[in-house]
């Protein structure tokens, strides 16, 4: 199996500045450009907080204050595997609960939270698309169903095991 993991990029006044004029300086497009930048990092870059603030004339805090506000946002770079952990209705009725629990304890990090290794950052997601196999998580967008309480530790074990992975380090 080829597991992609993620290279942190380093911020840039001019990618940024890009993303900020494509929205033409609109105050109303923050949130847009916000994920638009998260897309680009991984998260949102402390002097992607300034730029955008002094760009749109807002204060640093009322931009701080959205990024902190709004889940999908993250100010730190997300670890190698980004995990997210459908808790919508099918995934909540057949134990996602139970996969969150098994998750935090196997990797150390609850929901929000990235493992004390950088190996990975575990997120909570609404809907992943795939209720059928539910209950489920995703890796770095590739889908885990059905998963029993074993399961999750299976699935771990793929990424921490994956050759790309140890080869990044
Ligand atoms: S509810 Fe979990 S994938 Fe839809």
């Amino acid at each position: 199996m080829v597991i992609e993991t993620k290279q942190e990029k380093i911020p840039s006044y001019s990618v940024i500045d890009a993303i900020i004029y494509k929205h033409n300086i609109q105050p109303g497009a923050v949130i847009p450009i916000l994920q638009e930048i998260q897309e680009e990092y991984g998260y949102v870059p402390g002097a992607a907080l300034v730029r955008i603030a002094s760009s749109l004339n807002i204060a640093v805090s009322e931009i701080y204050g959205i990024v902190t506000f709004y889940s999908q946002f993250r100010l730190q770079p997300a670890g190698k595997f980004l995990i997210k952990v459908c808790h919508g209705t099918a995934c909540h009725l057949n134990g996602a609960e139970r996969v969150a629990s098994v998750l935090a304890q196997v990797t150390g990090a609850k929901e929000g939270e990235t493992s004390s290794d950088n190996i990975f950052t575990v997120e909570r997601v609404a809907c992943l698309g795939c209720c059928s196999l539910a209950p489920c998580l995703s890796v770095n967008d590739e889908v885990h169903g059905r998963l029993s309480s074993e399961d999750v530790g299976k699935v771990l074990d793929q990424y921490q095991e994956s050759p790309k992975a140890a080869a990044i380090e």
